[in-house]
């Protein structure tokens, strides 16, 4: 007993992840998302993949502030998933703190500007830090 059913298993695994694969692919055309929806997915990538690499040092993996470099810097790493943060800037604000460092708000020098980011590696991390936003 136990020997035909896993043979009837082993058999129908492959054909019901086919079923899975062909039912996916299927819906493909007609709910597959604008061009725009994939490129905003497109920077929110890019911008997570550079806060990544250069931000979670001091923003921490999670944005919070508790990064590995985020203590001895003289102040208080911004917690970026705070929504009351998130209600009080703009995108603009933001992609001004990116560039040009937190002195260019009034801040404190220990966040460095980024000169080397392009316009749009900053507008995708911008979109990145409002998908941290908590509540
Ligand atoms: C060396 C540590 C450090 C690194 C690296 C760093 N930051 Fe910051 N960041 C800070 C500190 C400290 C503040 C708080 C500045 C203040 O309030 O004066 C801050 C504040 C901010 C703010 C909020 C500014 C505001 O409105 O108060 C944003 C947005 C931000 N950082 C984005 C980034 C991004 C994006 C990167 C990576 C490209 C980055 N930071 C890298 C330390 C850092």
């Amino acid at each position: 007993m136990s020997s035909s059913l896993r043979l009837s298993r082993d058999f129908f695994r492959p054909v019901l992840l086919w079923a899975f694969f062909a039912a996916a692919c299927s819906k493909a055309p007609e709910e597959s998302a604008p061009t725009t929806d994939l490129a905003a997915a497109a920077a929110l990538h890019t911008g997570e993949t550079i806060f990544q690499t250069r931000c979670f040092v001091c923003h921490g993996r999670g944005g919070k502030g508790d990064g590995p470099a985020s203590t001895n810097l003289g102040a208080r790493v911004r917690d970026l998933t705070n929504s009351a943060w998130q209600n009080s800037t703009s995108d603009e604000t933001i992609r001004n703190v990116i560039r040009n460092g937190a002195t260019a708000i009034g801040g404190t020098a220990a966040m460095a500007p980024n000169p080397d980011l392009s316009d749009a590696q900053i507008q995708s991390l911008t979109l990145y830090i409002r998908s941290l936003r908590k509540d």
